[in-house]
């Protein structure tokens, strides 16, 4: 067996850090600060996004990186610099990322993979497949294959949402497509006669009385790593593959990249994002079973203003002399780490960041500028997915030639 999954990863359940869990089901930490990502990326063994990494991806690229390069929200990489050294040398890529569809709407969190996902493929111009694992939800949640299916259908209006380019995008239901296209079958045949039961009970934590569907859902989510699973888009071509995910899907692709070059594949890079947080604390992540920790992009404004308002964790201070004096903690409050993820402007959030930790700003001020970013982006992104008709969602979700050439 080669050896990145024996050193790494069969130690994600069986060697958790005390205080935090990451993994693709759960994301604890006991500090109120959240996970240590530093801790985190030394355990997956990934490498940090350092300076060096931000300062080639603008020279290859011409262009400022993302905010959320520039502020470690996109913080970890695996093989980054091999997808820029290829991109120079004029050698293709694509951009591969998913979403296991669990509710009717998707939340602010799954935004960020998407949005990045979306600045990517305009910056390299790339094309991009979109997983939604309708097969996985069925398998994990309460809900019965047709009702994941049509959670696929409603959540990939959402993405579309988002601004992704037609003519490069193609976005698949597992149910729909696995069936469709006997290149996908086989590429998942492939992988899954190299990985065993032992393998992935250490991995994802299965074990004798987890059902058949869940061991064997590892090879699905690694397939799309593979290009010929897409024969109407990359043919019979070996193209490099990036992944950009949050973290906790890292274990799926620690076994991907362990398997990709013994069935004659590169191994997939990945870009890897933190969590934005629950509105409780940064203890957990943003999740869409938990309705009062989570602002769903089909909330209404009165729900985010009630929710920002009622829920969201306070760094400030318990009087308001108190925090004039004292000032607030940026580094635990949920309004101010919200701001870091949407407030594009650096000036502008550095100076909040200052006024509040100096006690200038008020707890209520601050949740009132949050406010006031989140209610358009939630409504623009509800007018945009209105504007979704049956005709665009069939054309993103048809097997079909992209516009790229190869
Ligand atoms: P899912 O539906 O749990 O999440 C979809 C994407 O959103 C990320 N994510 C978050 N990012 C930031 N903050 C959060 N609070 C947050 N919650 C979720 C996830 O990391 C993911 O990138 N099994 C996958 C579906 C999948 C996939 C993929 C994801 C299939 N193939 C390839 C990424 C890449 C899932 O259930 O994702």
């Amino acid at each position: 067996m080669a050896g990145e999954v024996e050193n790494n990863l069969i130690e994600l359940n069986l060697n958790q850090n005390k205080d935090d869990i990451v993994d693709p089901w759960t994301v604890t930490s006991s500090n109120e600060t959240g996970i240590d990502y530093d801790k985190l990326i030394k355990r997956f063994g990934s490498s940090k996004i350092d300076k060096e990494l931000l300062d080639r991806f603008e020279k290859v690229t011409g262009k400022k990186v993302h905010h959320f390069l520039r502020r470690g929200i996109v913080f970890s990489h695996r093989d980054m610099h091999t997808i820029l050294t290829n991109y120079e040398a004029g050698k293709p890529f694509y951009l591969y990322t998913g979403r296991g569809p669990s509710s009717t709407s998707i939340h602010l969190g799954h935004l960020i993979p998407f949005q990045f996902c979306k600045w990517l493929q305009d910056v390299f111009d790339v094309p991009l497949v979109i997983q939604l694992t309708d097969d996985e939800k069925t398998l994990w949640r309460d809900l019965s294959l047709e009702e994941a299916h049509k959670l696929a259908y409603e959540n990939a209006k959402d993405i579309i949402a988002v601004g992704f380019d037609v003519e490069k995008t193609f976005i698949f239901s597992d149910v729909d497509y696995i069936g469709q296209r006997p290149e996908f079958y086989r590429n998942m045949i492939r992988i899954q006669k190299c990985v065993t039961f032992n393998q992935v009970k250490g991995i994802f934590g299965f074990d004798d009385s987890t059902v058949i569907g869940k061991i064997a859902f590892p090879a699905v989510q690694a397939t799309p790593a593979l290009s010929t699973s897409f024969p109407d888009i990359f043919k019979d071509k070996k193209i490099p593959c990036l992944i950009p995910c949050a973290i906790d899907q890292d274990p799926y692709f620690r076994m991907t990249r362990d398997v990709c070059p013994r069935i004659g594949f590169q191994k997939p890079a990945l870009l890897h994002s933190i969590f934005f947080p629950a509105l409780q604390g940064a203890q957990t992540k943003m999740s869409a079973s938990e309705a009062n920790s989570t602002i769903y992009c089909s909330d209404t404004p009165k729900q985010v203003k009630n929710k920002i308002n009622k829920y969201a964790f306070s760094g400030g201070q318990a009087t308001v002399e108190d925090h004039r004096k004292l000032g607030g903690n940026c580094d635990v409050d949920i309004t101010y780490q919200y701001l870091k993820f949407f407030l594009e402007d650096d000036d502008k959030l550095e100076q909040i960041r200052k006024d509040y930790s100096s006690g200038n700003l008020l707890t209520g001020e601050l949740k009132k500028i949050l406010i006031d970013i989140l209610t358009p982006l939630v409504q623009e992104h509800q007018k945009r997915r209105a504007e979704v008709t049956d005709e665009i969602l069939q054309k993103f979700m048809t097997p079909r030639k992209l516009h790229v050439d190869y």
